[in-house]
């Protein structure tokens, strides 16, 4: 496992780091059991993983607590959304979603604790509720403060473009993918100049791990004129000139290798994909003519693949 510094964070990651939420949510999201979903955890683990991401809104905190790990050999990263139920939450309740976040965890402390899926019109209030969490700072409970965008949301990265001018934020969770590359033009060249760590989310997600679904999004953009085909094996060449095994090997290596991409996060339940994925995660770059024939044919794409996990779909439509 390569480790690499979190910006001016001093933490030390993993960078493959285990994502506890997506469709997957460690297998919880396909039914598996809590102690199923501590099994991942450690299985992740034992593969030289230490960073674990996780947040009150996936249910997985309890699977972190369940695994038993050394606490001073992992870091746990989780979130507060701060717009729950049609309605901004005022620093009260986020501290007490924190303790209650920390209970959960079995920890007395954080490494990092978000604000979860910030909306560009809901900046300033994150803002307000940022000087609540330095106060937690100060009393131990949170080692540092990030945020994450809400990719859905906020295809244009605006969260993040004002958010990484403040290093105030240790650490961003950005969506960045061989489709949807659009952080290279403002987060990426942010977070290298302030020294803020970064955490990939979205690097395979639906597009890249379900076929089906790659399909659709490129017969969209074929549509709609933004590519010239809606033909899959368009992207062969990542595998022919680009030396990657499969489009999600492709997927996970292009994700770790962009400039000023720190952590990648993968979500799974299975621990094949697991070592799989760690295996990507790893791996040298592509080849430079591959990266730049994706970047030439894709760079001006925005918002593709950004799907939301499959539990939160059929709950908002
Ligand atoms: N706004 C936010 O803060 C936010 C939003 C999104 C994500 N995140 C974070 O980012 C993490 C990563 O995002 P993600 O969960 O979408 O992860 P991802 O790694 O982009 O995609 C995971 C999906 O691909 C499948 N998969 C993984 N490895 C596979 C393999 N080797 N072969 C076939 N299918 C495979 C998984 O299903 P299987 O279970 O079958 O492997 C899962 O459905 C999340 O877990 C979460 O921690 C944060």
């Amino acid at each position: 496992m390569e480790f690499v510094e979190l910006g001016s964070s001093g933490l030390r990651a993993s960078v493959a780091g285990l994502g506890c939420g997506g469709s997957s949510r460690l297998g919880l999201g396909q039914g598996r059991s809590m102690e199923d979903a501590a099994g991942i955890v450690r299985a992740a683990f034992e593969r030289g993983v230490n960073f674990l991401d996780t947040a009150m809104a996936y249910g997985t905190e309890p699977a972190i607590a369940l695994a038993g790990l050394p606490r001073a050999d992992i870091l746990i990263s989780t979130k507060s959304q701060i717009f729950i139920d049609g309605r901004l939450i005022g620093p009260d309740e986020l501290l007490a979603n924190l303790d209650a976040s920390l209970a959960r965890l079995g920890t007395d402390h954080v490494d990092i604790f978000h604000l979860h899926a910030v909306r560009p019109e809901h900046y300033g209030h994150a803002l307000m509720l940022r000087e609540t969490l330095e106060r937690a700072r100060r009393s131990g409970r949170i080692r540092h403060i990030g945020i994450t965008e809400t990719g859905p949301r906020d295809p244009e990265h605006l969260t993040l473009a004002r958010a990484t001018l403040d290093p105030a934020w240790s650490v961003v969770m950005v969506a960045h993918h061989m489709l949807n590359q659009n952080s290279r033009g403002t987060v990426f060249p942010q977070t290298l100049e302030n020294r803020i760590g970064t955490l990939v989310m979205f690097a395979v997600r639906a597009i890249f791990s379900r076929p089906e679904r790659l399909g659709e999004a490129l017969a969209e953009l074929a549509r709609a004129g933004l590519i010239d085909s809606a033909d899959p094996a368009q992207l062969d060449f990542l595998m022919e000139e680009g030396g990657a095994s499969s489009l999600m090997d492709a997927a996970y290596r292009y994700a770790r290798h962009t400039p000023g991409a720190d952590v990648v996060l993968f979500g799974t339940g299975n621990v094949a994909h697991l070592d799989d994925n760690i295996r990507s995660i790893c791996a040298p770059p592509l080849a430079e003519r591959a990266v730049r024939r994706l970047e030439e044919r894709y760079g001006h794409l925005v918002g593709v693949g950004l799907d939301l996990p499959d539990h939160l779909k059929t709950k908002r439509g």
